[in-house]
């Protein structure tokens, strides 16, 4: 059958929607229908990608107003009998067409305070940690680095981006690092301060869109909320926190 793609072409400059009907069989996903359009009819088409399995993070865009993979998007999921929109995602500057630029992104990790292991547990320099310990940070290790909580979330997309404000994946970065087993650094007053967490009113909508299924709000940013009030707010367990530490 023929569908037909509704995909924004421009750049930083501005551009608009232009149609294009192509043939789309069983199987396939947004991705493929791209690249269809981009071998046959629009060789210009300017998109981002690398792995077509779910694991690099490169082809974020909205599909029909969502933030999504293109490569793991399923045609079989969309109505086809009206047009399939493809933009790029809007919380961040476009290069072209479905192109934008997430350097910013970059920028922000490295404003986080990086791991700071406590002193090697044995004499040989090694450490001990107990398997459910890391069983708790293992879930964060899965993000691609899609951005496409960066992208729905509306501190974000209101700010453009938000200067005092690091995002969902940076909540899930740093909640990797504070709950880590061995990391001794605080990140409290940082998280609370220089990285905004209270401007997030957990929506949720950034849980939702991740695709790797990561419970962004209820185990990364919950939680350090949590940590940032005991750690300003309440001094007993300040205290306790720094005797562990
Ligand atoms: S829960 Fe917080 S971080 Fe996630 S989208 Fe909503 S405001 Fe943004
Ligand atoms: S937390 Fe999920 S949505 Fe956000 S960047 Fe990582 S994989 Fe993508
Ligand atoms: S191409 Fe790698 S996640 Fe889509």
């Amino acid at each position: 059958m023929r569908a037909t793609f509704r995909i924004w072409r421009g750049d930083a400059q501005g551009g608009d929607f232009r149609d294009y009907a192509t043939e789309v069989v069983e199987g396939m996903v947004v991705l493929d229908a791209v690249h269809r359009i981009q071998a046959e009819q629009a060789n210009d088409l300017a998109v981002r990608w690398n792995c077509k399995a779910g694991k690099c993070g490169s082809c974020s865009a909205e599909v029909n107003g969502l933030p999504r993979l293109m490569c793991m998007t399923r045609l079989s999921d969309l109505p086809l009998e009206s047009p399939v929109t493809v933009e790029p995602m809007k919380a961040f500057p476009r290069i072209r067409d479905l192109v934008t630029d997430v350097s910013w992104n970059y920028r922000v990790k490295k404003t986080i305070k990086p791991f700071k292991p406590r002193p090697p547990d044995a004499p040989d320099g090694t450490w001990r940690m107990a398997q459910e310990d890391i069983e708790r940070v293992q879930e964060f290790r899965k993000c691609i680095e899609c951005y496409l909580c960066q992208d729905v979330c509306h501190v974000i997309r209101e700010h453009k981006p938000a200067k005092e404000f690091i995002g969902p994946r940076f909540f899930v970065y740093a909640a990797a690092l504070e709950m880590h087993p061995l990391d001794v650094e605080d990140r409290a007053g940082q998280l609370r301060e220089a990285h905004g967490i209270g401007y997030c009113n957990i929506t949720k909508c950034c849980t939702r869109v991740c695709p790797e299924d990561i419970q962004i709000t209820d185990n990364a940013i919950i939680p350090l909320k949590e940590r940032v009030v005991d750690q300003v707010y309440d001094p007993l367990r300040k205290l306790f926190r720094i005797f562990r530490r």
